[in-house]
């Protein structure tokens, strides 16, 4: 990725920058209604475990109002689990660009009768809330699809309030010999054909498994998160470093 020659990856493929958010709204566009069967279907039930670690390391409060902000947050899968571990007085703003993953994620609040959990549309990179308004902020497997993951970082530090959490679970580097070559079969092999059999899309899921290849290592993405200001980064790895996720604090 440049900012410089503006241009970035959808997965394998070099893009102009201003390219790669509108064929990245196509995909979730198309894959929306399947998004959260997919998910099931594609890990095994496992990212329902590593939200629930997120969720965990971010301990929202059970007694003080607790305004949670979870970007590119989809469906609101992560909301709904934060505001079932917060208190009473936990709110979770669920901000996404893609208005077709939002609709399912209203839906789902819908029928869980679950008020304390909204959704707005927004970009990362440029977030309409006030300086220091949050206290926590949450973005699973979307900072991969944003194009300027720098600004989007900056945006999360900006809305921050000082000691609060910046928390990031993304897709990240196999380090177990063996689970390598099987996790790269699995993901070039099955996951596109899971995609094209119950989601009626291949290429969306091709971009998937591409996106997470062209994602930086988990070191030179703490480094890009010590860049934008966040203090104490750290990152953990889950699965044998299928996924990890990152950790940064705003002072
Ligand atoms: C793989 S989904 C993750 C959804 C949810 N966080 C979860 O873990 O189930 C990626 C999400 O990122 C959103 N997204 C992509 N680019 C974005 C941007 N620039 N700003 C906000 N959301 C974005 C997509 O619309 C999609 O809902």
């Amino acid at each position: 990725m440049s900012e410089i020659d503006d241009t970035t990856h959808f997965g394998f493929e070099t893009v102009a920058l201003g390219e790669k958010q509108t064929r990245v709204d196509e995909v979730f566009h198309s894959v929306a209604r399947r998004y959260d069967v997919m998910n099931d279907l594609m890990s095994a039930g496992l990212h329902r475990v590593w939200k629930q670690n997120l969720v965990s390391m971010l301990r929202p409060s059970r007694t003080r109002p607790f305004h949670h902000l979870d970007v590119a947050g989809g469906t609101g899968d992560v909301a709904f689990r934060i505001v079932e571990a917060g208190g009473p007085r936990t709110r979770v703003t669920v901000a996404d660009i893609n208005a077709g993953m939002l609709a399912v994620g209203r839906e789902r609040a819908a029928k869980r009768r679950e008020s304390r959990v909204e959704f707005v549309e927004a970009n990362a990179e440029a977030l309409p809330f006030g300086d220091a308004s949050q206290d926590g902020y949450t973005i699973a497997f979307g900072i991969r699809n944003v194009p300027r993951i720098e600004r989007a970082l900056s945006e999360a530090r900006r809305v921050l309030k000082p000691g609060s959490r910046f928390l990031c679970l993304e897709f990240s580097r196999v380090d177990l010999p063996g689970l390598d070559r099987l996790y790269e079969a699995y993901s070039f092999a099955v996951i596109p054909r899971i995609g094209e059999l119950v989601a009626k899309d291949r290429d969306s899921y091709q971009y998937l498994v591409e996106s997470i290849r062209r994602f930086p290592a988990p070191g030179a993405f703490a480094r890009m998160i010590e860049a934008a200001g966040f203090a104490r980064v750290t990152h953990r790895p889950l699965s044998g470093g299928i996924v990890a996720i990152h950790s940064g604090w705003a002072m």
